[in-house]
């Protein structure tokens, strides 16, 4: 989809023209007036959409009113969404050329605007034979240009993730996620098993052992002269996660493919990030695996040596993230680097705490983790802070070992956050649990099913803001 910024959206030779009303208010677009609302039936309310025909008589064929809600309640976030619909209204209608001409919208909105179209006009039909064609060419928007082109490649990095995570577990393998990294021209550098083994992986390594394919752990770096803060973003590689030995249920497994929702948050940041040249270092980090009940798979009762030496205690097999992320969280702490942040789709408890609507965040430092709240919230994610007390680390003591990788099921997500607690080294930390947000069965606002390229918008929000 082209933007194309324009002075007079309304001169445009369109199919549609989008103008906006607000509950409750008279619109002030003479040509909504022009060609009659029907105040009975059209309210204004949020997301609602109204037709009006033309009759050959204006450059566009068709206007679209779009209602905003209460003037009060709007902001740039319920903007993003508003626009999304409208978007997927033009789409359903198969029409290529929009524009929009929206009255009493600030010029700071442009951003939020601007993902709001472009979210909405994604799909992933690369498998179907027939593919329907409806996608809008080109929109006409009266925006600010900088904002615009900024939103461009946050939204091509969120499309890059989204494609990676919805794509079958089949194709995005390990060396697959590895090769895509090689790809982006960073500074990177692949660890094979071997290597892993000898920088003492041995939780990662342990997880990926049942599957025939290969670990890989991946480092990309970004850096620049003199760079202002160093920081590490970590994300979860479980490119399949059947559980392992402590197998799922089927309809637990169907969503499987996207465990590497992390990874592929990692990688669609890491792919933008030369565009915008930020004065930070930022490190891109994997640990890429499947877990996978095969004839060499890790076992329940089996006792793990991470990366700092401390022994685990394997309760169950389908906790695997928190193993691989462990040696990934070593890792990173090795590095010196002032932030360590880590993405996962990590535990159901956040998910059944949080539902879709918010990831969960935890963390060892309140400025850092308040800090990415607020990013999340003005980049239209939702990040809500859970407890990390040290209490929660009770039902992960091990008679064994020096912990065990899961215990009570009761606040589960908490005891994941204090168990990659014991990984993390002197450095700040904070721990952005996705289970919920990475991938939807249903659409949800912006979103179509699938995944949604969770945390791409904050944490490149975040990296620029530094
Ligand atoms: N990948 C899952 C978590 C998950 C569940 C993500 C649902 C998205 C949707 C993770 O590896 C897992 O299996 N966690 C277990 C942990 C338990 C065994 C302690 C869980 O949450 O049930
Ligand atoms: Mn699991
Ligand atoms: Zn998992």
């Amino acid at each position: 989809m082209k933007i194309n910024v324009v002075e007079n959206a309304k001169s445009i030779e369109a199919d549609i023209l989008v103008v906006n009303l607000f509950e409750g208010e008279r619109t002030t677009s003479d040509i909504a007036n022009q060609y009659a609302i029907d105040e009975d039936n059209f309210k204004g309310k949020f997301g609602e959409t109204y037709l009006l025909p033309t009759y050959g008589k204006e450059p566009y064929r068709k206007v679209l009113v779009l209602g905003l809600g209460k003037k009060e309640d709007f902001c740039p976030n319920k903007l993003r969404e508003a626009i999304a619909k409208s978007v997927k209204k033009a789409m359903q209608m198969e029409a290529k050329k929009v524009a929009f001409a929206l009255d009493g919208i600030n010029f700071d909105y442009s951003e939020q605007f601007t993902m709001g179209a472009l979210i909405a006009d994604y799909k992933f039909d690369k498998y179907k034979s027939e593919k329907k064609d409806n996608k809008i060419s080109e929109i006409y928007i009266q925006a600010n240009e900088n904002n615009v082109r900024k939103a461009e490649k946050i939204a091509a990095a969120m499309t890059f993730t989204r494609n990676l995570a919805n794509e079958p577990a089949q194709f995005a393998t390990p060396s697959e996620l590895a090769n895509i990294a090689l790809d982006l021209g960073l500074d990177t550098k692949i660890y094979d098993k071997d290597e892993c083994e000898k920088m003492g992986m041995g939780a990662f390594l342990a997880v990926g052992r049942g599957s025939a394919e290969e670990p890989k752990f991946i480092h990309m770096k970004y850096t620049c002269d003199n760079p202002k803060k160093r920081i590490a973003i970590i994300g979860k590689g479980i490119c399949f996660d059947s559980g392992g030995l402590d197998i799922k249920p089927a309809s637990s497994m169907l969503t499987m493919k996207d465990d590497m929702s992390g990874a592929a948050a990692i990688l669609g940041i890491m792919s933008i990030i030369k565009e915008f040249s930020p004065q930070i270092e930022v490190h891109g980090i994997i640990a890429a695996c499947e877990n996978m009940p095969g004839g060499k798979a890790y076992k329940p009762g089996d006792i793990l040596t991470a990366k700092n030496g401390k022994t685990i205690e394997i309760d169950n097999t389908d906790a695997e993230g928190r193993l691989t992320l462990a040696d990934a969280l070593c890792y990173a702490c090795e590095l010196g680097v002032d932030e360590v942040i880590d993405m996962a789709t990590l535990t159901g408890a956040c998910m059944v705490a949080l539902g879709t609507q918010a990831a969960g965040i935890m963390g060892n430092d309140d400025t850092l983790v308040k800090n990415l709240i607020d990013t999340a919230s003005r980049n239209g994610e939702r990040f809500w802070q859970l407890p990390l007390w040290e209490e929660y680390f009770d039902s992960l003591k091990s008679d064994v070992a020096d912990m065990k990788n899961s215990g009570a099921r009761w606040g589960g997500a908490s005891a994941a956050g204090v168990f990659l607690q014991k990984f993390v080294k002197d450095v700040k930390w904070a721990h952005i649990d996705i289970a919920g947000t990475a991938y939807l069965e249903k659409p949800q606002k912006e979103f179509i099913s699938g995944a949604t390229g969770a945390c791409v918008r904050t944490l490149l929000g975040y990296i620029l803001e530094q």
